[in-house]
């Protein structure tokens, strides 16, 4: 076996903490508290030390205490801020108090902890921070790659089933060929269609969409083929159909398997020679139009009930492409969750929040039928919700708290066993004490007064438990 040669750099371990604490040489309480395979713990004693090895290091996250004898309190912080912008830095604090954690957030540290420090927080504060830096890491590639490899603008992914589309955007642009866009509902179609049509020799045309699904038949083939003044009753001038907007460019048939089958000959016909009539008219008018179209309806099963047009479908069919339902590419749920946070938090200027990790199993947990669409649409509401604050398991919806399994030994309570016994506790008792307090309120019609007599707690009581539970007593009026 071949040894590697002396001269070969180490293997770069996967995630870097760096630690300076004057008051823990050898650092054994890291060591300890956050030692695991594929990390390694950098610790020194002072500022300079510190600030000295961060180019070397390059960490992911840095805990770093406020009372170095060369740089004390937060001009540590400030330092590090400065000289690796966008590190996650916990500061640990000799006193520790509320102004000082408050101030210490404000100057941007992402966690504050105290003397004495506990193994057991220390850990998962630095778990979290690591966490958190690496779906940054991640949404960072996915972001690039998205401009500099694929050209796309909105398109994100790093799942290598979404890798395999991409590929196949990418040789089909530059043709002229049909595409066939397939999946689920809120996939991406209307993206990737987008995509397509941005990376052929098309893209300083038009891409006219339609929603085949959203008009009758008689408005369909005049909203596709355009009209005649007079020809029906409405139609009271002349009007260009999509076909001839989209001349020189693309046009985007969505829902096309929710269309009636005469609609589907014509169709057919149009799609065979590129000229067409409008309705009410008798001029045959040529056109050069690229068709992308998309169905998330299953067009085998529709062609087997005689639904779908069998030699419609072939020619649709040229070029297919089956978009992964969101629940297949598990790796693209923490980057786009953290991207449409982002992006909601900047769009409504606020602070978005920051997820918690058991909020987070339950999201990559959950089914998600509707897809990307639905997700983007939860993280706005959390932003809304949840600005500037951690988002918990308290604060997703009951159809994704109930993704986890529960354990029939324990009378249907979900038990993690990933989670500190403490933590688990805690996480228990709150969920049954919201659970009952849901009860009392819709009971009660979210009385307050009478719920509280009901609960057998004072009014305040009440009212501070439901706040730090996430319940809120207009939705029980
Ligand atoms: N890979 C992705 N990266 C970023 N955003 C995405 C991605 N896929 C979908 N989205 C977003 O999700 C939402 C739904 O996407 P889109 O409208 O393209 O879905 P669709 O498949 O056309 O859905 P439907 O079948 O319901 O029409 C949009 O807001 C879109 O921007
Ligand atoms: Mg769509």
């Amino acid at each position: 076996m071949a040894l590697p040669s002396r001269s070969a750099p180490a293997p770069r371990a996967r995630e870097h903490v760096l630690v300076i604490d004057p008051t823990d040489p050898a650092g054994r309480t890291y060591q300890v508290a956050l030692g695991a395979p594929d990390r390694a713990i950098h610790v020194c004693t002072s500022a300079q030390e510190g600030l000295a090895l961060l180019g070397e290091v390059r960490p992911d996250v840095v805990v770093a205490a406020l009372d170095t004898a060369d740089l004390p309190g937060l001009r540590l912080l400030e330092a590090l801020r400065h000289r690796a912008p966008g590190t996650a830095v916990i500061v640990v604090a000799a006193h520790p108090n509320v102004e000082g954690a408050v101030q210490a957030l404000r100057a941007g540290a992402v966690d504050y902890l105290g003397r004495p420090i506990s193994p057991g927080l220390l850990s998962e504060k630095v778990v979290r921070a690591l966490t958190s830096a690496r779906t940054g890491r991640q949404l960072a590639q996915a972001q690039k790659e998205a401009g500099d490899k694929w050209g796309f603008t909105q398109l994100l992914s790093l799942s290598p089933k979404m890798i395999r589309v991409f590929d196949a955007i990418r040789s089909v642009a530059g043709t002229d060929a049909t595409v066939l866009i397939r999946g689920e509902t809120g996939t991406g179609k209307e993206l990737v269609a987008r995509a397509i049509h941005d990376r052929s020799r098309r893209r300083d045309k038009n891409l006219i969409s339609i929603n085949c699904g959203a008009f009758t038949e008689t408005l369909l083939e005049s909203e596709l083929f355009g009209h005649e003044k007079g020809s029906f009753t409405g139609a009271v001038g002349r009007r260009a159909g999509v076909f001839e907007m989209a001349d020189g460019g693309s046009l985007f048939l969505d829902e096309l398997g929710e269309t009636s089958l005469s609609v589907q000959v014509n169709l057919l016909r149009v799609l065979e020679e590129m000229r067409f009539r409008r309705v009410g008219g008798t001029e045959p008018i040529d056109v050069d139009v690229r068709i992308i179209a998309a169905t998330n309806v299953n067009l085998e099963t529709a062609v087997h009930e005689r639904k779908f047009r069998e030699d419609l479908f072939y020619r649709l069919n040229v070029f297919p492409i089956t978009l992964p339902p969101l629940r297949e590419r598990p790796e693209d749920i923490p980057i786009l969750t953290r991207h449409f946070l982002m992006d909601a938090a900047k769009e409504y200027q606020l602070d978005p929040p920051t997820m918690v990790p058991e909020a987070m199993e339950l999201v990559l947990r959950y089914a998600w039928p509707g897809n990307v669409r639905q997700l983007r649409a939860l993280c706005e509401r959390w932003v809304i919700q949840c600005a500037g604050r951690d988002l918990r398991v308290e604060d997703l919806p009951g159809e994704l708290r109930a993704g986890g399994k529960p354990d029939e030994h324990v009378g249907g309570l979900f038990i993690d066993e990933s989670v500190p016994l403490p933590q688990l506790t805690d996480r228990i008792v709150n969920q049954v004490e919201r659970a009952y307090l849901h009860k009392q309120l819709v009971r009660h019609k979210g009385h307050l007064t009478e719920t509280a007599a009901a609960c057998g707690v004072t009014r305040r009581t009440l009212f501070n438990r439901m706040k730090a539970l996430g319940l809120d007593v207009t939705a029980y009026k």
